[in-house]
């Protein structure tokens, strides 16, 4: 309620779409990934950790989740343009295949620098799975294998993202004007 009587909050997804959706990721990576023995999920702190979850809640094959932490917009609205990892894996990916979760992509940046800094561990096999594209904001051309929503070009709150460290526990996705 408090919600859609904002003035600065405009709901863009529901809690309906957002657990229909993650089931649908589910059923799709399950299905893709049935022969796997040794799947790795790679969460991006802290952003990613609400979808993650879920989503790891909704694989019927087994996998290992683990985390990794990076530097991101600094918790506004504007991009500081730099990336760094501030926690890194505790698991090691080398041969083994991995499934970053991102909760958005936007310009690709942040994908392009966790795309590099994962290649180099040399895993069997490394794809991303995002709940939200932002195509419209993209400066590089970044692999995207599971999407949940393309969205148009805005600052997006709730489930997972934040406007410092404001609305992450929000069990919809708004718009924040
Ligand atoms: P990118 O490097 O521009 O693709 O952005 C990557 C990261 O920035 C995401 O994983 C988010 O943590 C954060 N981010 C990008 N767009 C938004 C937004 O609209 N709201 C909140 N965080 C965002």
């Amino acid at each position: 309620m408090e919600i859609e009587n904002s003035c600065r909050l405009k709901v863009l997804i529901s809690e309906e779409q957002i657990d229909e959706k993650v089931a649908f990721l589910g059923k799709a990576i399950s299905r893709d990934y049935a022969q796997v023995r040794d799947l790795v999920l790679v969460a991006v702190l802290r952003g990613s950790v609400y979808f993650a979850v879920d989503l790891s809640r909704n694989l019927s094959i087994p996998f290992i989740l683990d985390f990794i932490g990076i530097s991101s917009y600094g918790g506004g609205m504007e991009h500081p343009g730099a990336v760094r990892i501030t926690k890194d894996l505790d698991v090691n990916i080398t041969h083994k295949n991995v499934l970053l979760v991102e909760d958005i992509v936007d310009t690709g940046l942040t994908l392009n620098y966790l795309l590099k800094k994962l290649r180099i561990r040399n895993p069997s096999s490394l794809r991303v799975c995002t709940f939200l594209d932002m195509p419209e904001k993209r400066i590089l051309d970044v692999p995207v294998d599971y999407k949940g929503f393309e969205i148009p070009d805005a600052f997006i709150v709730g489930y997972g993202l934040d406007y410092h460290e404001h609305y992450r526990n929000m069990k919809v996705i708004a718009v924040l004007k």
